[in-house]
């Protein structure tokens, strides 16, 4: 395995009991599990929109499967993948199904045309490089299928902001470590975690212009989530968040929540404001016009796959 996979998988090795925490609070308290609730939720109505109950899904990057019950839930028949074993054995256990095995989403361990659709939520930023994943995601879609991708923002300036203040911690903390200890000649104690890997960021019209070239037709773009936070701004915005669950629910005590979330769904949608957005989710349909050397439409192909065959001796669910 390569160095920088090593590195994401250990992190997120690690991480397998948190992150299935981060789901498990009904009314999400901290800005990470309203990112993640929320992702969850437009996800779910992204895919239910156009993806027929009954199909089959492949869940790439699946983490400890909350994403892949809930579309079980659903009456989707899931598959899922990723590079973090204990991750693994948290999908298995929580949906029930050994369906769920260690796999690289840049070698997707199933054949072509497999799966009527793709989720792929918070894994491609940690690819060296998009293309390779968004190849094999496109290869195993049938013609037709659809995916479902979440990403970061590039654009949002609460990420920027975080950014900045990163980097004069860093620099502040450095400057501690020289005066309390490299001046005065006193052994330095070893420093911190070592740092997790960071996620790439992507701007929409490049990302959409990628998508394009590899055969993909953006559907609908959401973008949500007011902050992803790495850096101690996290903790400073936090009481804002809180301020604004209780504003919220008060609206919808007065409005009713499917009105509020009429509302929302509607403000994800609006360009004018969602470049402000932590993260970006995209459907896309993957165009596949050649079968047989006959140029067909995908609406002639159908979008139900064949049964499903993982690739012998790569995928041991
Ligand atoms: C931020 S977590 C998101 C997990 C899950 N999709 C969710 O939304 O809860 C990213 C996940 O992608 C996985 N991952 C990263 N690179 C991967 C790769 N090349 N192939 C498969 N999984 C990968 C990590 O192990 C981790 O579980």
């Amino acid at each position: 395995m390569k160095r920088w996979k090593h590195h994401v998988s250990s992190y997120f090795s690690e991480r397998a009991t948190q992150w299935v925490a981060f789901y498990a609070d009904a009314e999400p308290r901290t800005i990470i599990t309203q990112n993640l609730n929320s992702r969850q939720r437009f996800t779910l109505e992204l895919v239910e929109a156009a993806i027929p109950a009954s199909s089959k899904i492949l869940d790439a990057g699946c983490g400890s499967g909350v994403t892949a019950a809930k579309l079980m839930q659903r009456g989707y028949t899931v598959w899922g993948i990723d590079l973090a074993e204990p991750m693994i054995r948290q999908a298995r256990e929580l949906c029930g199904t050994d369906q769920f095995g260690v796999g690289d989403i840049e070698h997707i361990p199933f054949a072509d045309n497999t799966f009527d659709g793709v989720v792929s939520l918070g894994v491609i930023e940690y690819q060296e490089s998009d293309e390779q994943a968004l190849r094999e995601i496109h290869r195993v879609l049938s013609p037709g299928g659809r995916a479902v991708i979440a990403i970061p923002n590039g654009r949002s300036p609460v990420r920027r902001m975080d950014d900045v203040v990163l980097r004069v911690v860093a620099v502040l903390r450095s400057a501690y470590y020289i005066v309390k200890y490299r001046l005065r000649g006193r052994p330095a104690p070893v420093r911190g975690i070592p740092a997790g890997p960071v996620g790439r960021r992507f701007h929409r019209e490049r990302w959409l212009l990628l998508l394009r070239r590899l055969g993909f037709e953006p559907e609908e773009l959401i973008c949500h989530g007011w902050g992803w936070f790495r850096s101690p701004l996290g903790r400073l915005v936090q009481p804002l968040f809180k301020t604004r669950t209780v504003f919220r629910r008060g609206i919808e005590r007065l409005f009713g929540r499917a009105l509020v979330s009429r509302i929302s769904g509607r403000l994800v949608r609006s360009r004018a404001r969602n470049w402000l957005a932590a993260e970006q989710i995209v459907r896309v349909r993957a165009i596949k016009e050649e079968i047989g050397g006959v140029v067909m439409r995908n609406q002639q192909l159908g979008l139900h796959a064949g049964p499903v065959a993982p690739i012998e001796g790569v995928f041991r669910p």
